[in-house]
């Protein structure tokens, strides 16, 4: 699969479940600005055939080289960067679930999750956005893992896609800063992820980011509940050059922390996992 088609249907798999996605690209485009992707983000358990380590070869395959590890300890997440092999391409950001971390009732329930893979499903690179590849959980072990991972809980019901796609806003003319960015998306009547200020990052870190409040749709779990739940967000982001004039290419943890927050509930996105 080449780069252009790989990133077509991840396009076409997220606005599917991200409509807002689609809203605020073509709002941007009829202003006459141009959509270059920044970065892409996956989320994954680190459990079952679904790894970092299992998915990052159809990266490579692709093209990608390893750039960083990052690490979130509160959120027990490990992460990887990875740069194209062009400029102008999306950077991919890899994340994964340390499961050890969560307790014994939370490790079962993603454990009863992944065994249902078939690992031969991880061959082809559209596992990238197969979405669930196991059973709805029940509204019990989704709220189980809410408690201890509002990223379990998430994964356990969206599965394998991508969970944000990210304007470059470098690209942009007249929207040249993350704020008037988010004030155009606040225009068209979309939430706004405040975790952390509405711009996460600085100049200084040689980042800054922003990004929407996840969509949100029906679901309906094992025991026939049907409740609302977050799928997926757009953020925009804005790069600075170091001191060598090189443009910054990684990523920054403290803002990747609030920017995992994007799928919280609305309104109570400084309240943490546990809920
Ligand atoms: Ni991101």
């Amino acid at each position: 699969m080449d780069r252009q088609t790989f990133f077509e249907q991840l396009w076409n798999d997220y606005v599917a479940m991200t409509p807002q996605a689609q809203h605020i690209h073509d709002a941007f485009v009829s202003e006459g600005e141009t959509i270059v992707n920044d970065h892409v983000a996956f989320r994954t358990f680190d459990r079952g055939p679904i790894t970092l380590e299992s998915l990052e070869p159809h990266l490579l395959a692709l093209g990608y080289t390893r750039f960083a590890p990052y690490d979130f300890k509160e959120k027990k997440l490990r992460a990887y960067g990875y740069l194209p092999p062009e400029a102008d391409q999306p950077r991919v950001f890899l994340s994964e679930l340390k499961c050890d971390e969560l307790s014994a009732s939370a490790r079962a329930i993603i454990d009863n999750l992944v065994a249902q893979v078939d690992p031969q499903r991880m061959m082809k690179a559209d596992v990238l956005w197969a979405g669930r590849l196991w059973d709805a959980p029940s509204y019990e072990d989704y709220q189980a893992l809410m408690a201890e991972s509002e990223y379990a809980a998430w994964l356990s019901i969206i599965g394998l896609r991508t969970n944000h796609f990210t304007i470059s806003v470098n690209h942009f003319q007249t929207y040249d800063s993350i704020e008037k960015v988010l004030a155009k998306v606040e225009s068209l009547g979309l939430g706004i992820n405040e975790s952390g200020g509405r711009v996460k990052g600085s100049p200084e870190v040689m980042l800054e980011q922003g990004s929407t409040l996840a969509d949100r749709q029906p679901f309906t779990f094992a025991d026939g509940q049907v409740k609302e739940i977050a799928t997926c967000y757009y953020e925009f982001a804005k790069r600075y050059r170091d001191q060598n004039g090189e443009l910054y290419q990684g990523f920054v943890a403290a803002s990747a922390d609030k920017i995992f927050e994007s799928t919280y509930d609305q309104g109570s996105a400084d309240s943490g996992a546990a809920r």
